[in-house]
């Protein structure tokens, strides 16, 4: 049975360096494995705290730290892993049933996230209770 946590990759963006200052870039399907829908960004993250905390049914996410680094928790309710993200031109590809947390923000660090799909409520699960339910259904198909 393939894991949910095979689905998560690191991904090196191009990085074109330059004495006047580096320059990354994103294509759509090109550079994330999917059409990108949206993009979202977290910063002013006061010391100490913690975002994410969720997985998305259908939802993929590329998550990276744009400035400053994080750590990022990966989990299937089994097993879990932890990526630290301290470069503009790396990525982690969140595949949809993964849990994630995002924590240990330096100060003004800037998350982006990447996404395949709109912002939709419904497709979040937020209760970590209800997560391991929805894995178990999955797990049954
Ligand atoms: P949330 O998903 O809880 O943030 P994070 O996972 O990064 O900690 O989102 C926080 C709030 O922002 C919530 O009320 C939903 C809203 N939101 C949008 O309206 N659009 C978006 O694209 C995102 C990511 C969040």
């Amino acid at each position: 049975m393939k894991k949910l946590l095979d689905g998560v990759r690191i991904i090196e963006f191009p990085k074109i360096c330059d004495p006047r200052g580096n320059l990354s870039f994103v294509e759509s399907a090109r550079h994330v494995p999917f059409s990108i829908k949206r993009v979202f960004y977290i910063y002013d993250v006061p010391g100490g705290e913690t975002r994410g905390g969720h997985a998305h049914k259908e939802c993929a996410i590329v998550l990276l730290a744009l400035a400053g680094s994080f750590d990022v928790r990966l989990t299937d309710g089994t097993e879990e892993m932890t990526v630290r993200l301290n470069r503009a031109n790396k990525g982690v590809l969140i595949p949809p049933g993964v849990w994630d947390t995002m924590h240990d923000f330096t100060t003004g660090s800037v998350a982006l996230a990447i996404a395949s799909h709109p912002y939709e409520e419904e497709d979040y699960i937020r209760d970590y209770d209800d997560y391991l339910e929805y894995v178990r259904t999955l797990q049954q198909q």
